[in-house]
Parts: structure tokens; sequence; C-alpha cells
């Protein structure tokens, strides 16, 4: 199945307010995401990037503006959004297999083909033997891949990843990035990524934006270069391009934490 996928975010802001105090979050997003097109966002901790991901899974409602999902709202169109949180919401009583596929039953798609599929997935996290066990009996990295399964095995036509790899040690977190940068290519996946590693933006996106701190603006928007976006995420660390636009961006982005 190819749904085409266009993301518009249309001067997003948003307030919380509790009985104490109002805590503007983001202020004036603008952002548009193209078919196929991979986002990545960077940004101080607390600059209202989970805010954001909330609001464009129509999970929070914002304050002011609009998230347009192929020009229409996103609460209006039935367009199937795939969302992993920054923590794992795996069901504690479900087994590993039936985590995977609790989606895909409640959608009506369990069939042979997509249990396989999650199978199949789930071997390539390297969890293939854990299918039976409970998520109490893993690891938080463990658990953080297969939050990941959960959400690729349905197949969303657009993604929204909260820090999908920060729990996990390095070569993990190298093999995955390519893991899923080839699914996502191969299937041409709308995704945004947030993430506080430069590398991994730099590494897996068309487009980086850069937060400024707390209210979460758009401080600057970094098109990867091309011969990077032709590289898997594991090569693209590797080349020159690669270290220069990571240095501009770490630059950056120590320029915005010392203000604030
Ligand atoms: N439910 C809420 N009620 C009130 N304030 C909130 C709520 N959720 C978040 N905030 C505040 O909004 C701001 C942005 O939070 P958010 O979680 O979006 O940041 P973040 O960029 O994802 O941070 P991190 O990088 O640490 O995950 C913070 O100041 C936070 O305290
Ligand atoms: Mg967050």
């Amino acid at each position: 199945m190819h749904t085409m996928t266009q993301l518009v975010l249309k001067n997003l802001s948003h307030t919380y307010v509790t009985k104490q105090a109002a805590t503007t979050a983001i202020e004036n997003i603008n952002v548009t995401l193209h078919e196929g097109e991979f986002l990545s966002i960077l940004g101080p901790s607390g600059c209202g990037k989970t805010t954001l991901l909330s609001i464009i899974s129509g999970l929070l409602t914002p304050t002011s503006g609009d998230v347009l999902l192929n020009g229409k709202n996103v609460k209006e169109n039935n367009a199937h959004i795939g969302y992993m949180l920054q923590q794992d919401y795996l069901f504690p009583w479900l087994t590993i297999f039936e985590n995977i596929t609790v989606g895909l039953s409640i959608m009506g798609k369990l069939t042979p083909e997509t249990k396989q599929l999650a199978l199949n997935l789930l071997e390539q996290m390297g969890l293939g033997e854990k299918k039976l066990h409970y998520p109490s009996q893993l690891s938080g990295g463990m658990r953080q891949r297969v939050a990941l399964v959960r959400m690729l095995v349905t197949q969303p036509s657009l993604m929204l990843l909260d820090e999908p790899f920060s729990a996990l040690d390095y070569q993990t977190k190298l093999k995955l990035e390519n893991l899923v940068f080839k699914t996502l290519k191969l299937e041409q996946k709308t995704a945004l990524l947030v993430t506080h590693d430069i590398g991994e933006a730099i590494a897996m996106s068309d487009t980086v934006v850069l937060l400024s701190a707390r209210p979460g603006r758009i401080h600057q928007i970094f098109p990867v270069p091309r011969e990077l976006k032709a590289l898997l995420p594991f090569e693209a660390r590797q080349h020159p391009v690669y270290t220069e636009l990571f240095q501009i961006i770490w630059k950056e982005l120590e320029q915005i934490e010392a203000l604030e």
C-alpha cells in the first residue's frame, strides 16, 4: 500500500497551563515535510520537542496553529500515524510477541504475513529468542527495540520517533540506525525524529531542524548535502562532509545552550 503523506505545521504554538504556572513550550513553528522526507529535530532539553510530536500525533491539541496532513487537519484525517514515545509503553502483562502485534490486532491486520514481518523485525533487532518473554524480563535498550518493532510493523504512513535509540549502546545504535534508515527509505516513509545526537540527525535525515531553548522556535534549518543522503547512516558518519556539518551544528547548539 502506498499513501502520499505531506505534513505541514502552521504557526504552531503551545502553552501548558497548570494552577501554578503557564509554560510556553513551543512558539510559532512552521515546517513542511514532503512525502518520503526524513526530518530530525535537535534542541536543548525541555525546548518542546516531545510537545511538538504529541501535537503532530493528534494526542495534544495546540494552543494555536494547525497540523495539516495531506491538506487536512490531522484530527480529521484518518491517516495512520506511528508514534514511538520517549518512554516505552509496552504492556507488562503481554509477551514481547503479543506486544509487537497488539497494534496489528486492533487494526484488524493480523495475518500470517504481518506476523512473519513482526518476527523478522524482532529477529533483525536481535530479539528473536525473547518473543515469549515479558517486558520486565528485558533491559531498557531491549524494550526500546521492541517499541520500535511495534511501530514499524503497523507500517504507518507517517512516523514520529522520540529519541528511539537513546537507551542503546553505541554499537547497537549504529546498527539500528542503518536498519531503520533502510526500512524507511525502501518504503518512502515520511518521518520525524527527535534526538539529542547531532551525528544521528545528520546521518539519518534529509533535513535537520535546530530549535531554540524554551519556548522552542525554529532557530535554523540545515539541509543535509546530497552526497550524505545517498549513504547508509554508518557510512555517512565517516564522510568528510558529515564532520563539517557536525561542527557547524555543534557550535550553533552550544550558543543556544549558552543563552539559557
Ligand atoms: N503536561 C505538561 N504540563 C505542564 N508542563 C509541561 C507538560 N509537558 C511538558 N511540559 C513543559 O514543557 C516544556 C517542554 O517539554 P517537552 O517534554 O516538550 O521538552 P523536550 O524538548 O521533549 O525535552 P527533553 O529533550 O528533555 O525530552 C518543559 O518546560 C516541560 O516542563
Ligand atoms: Mg522529550
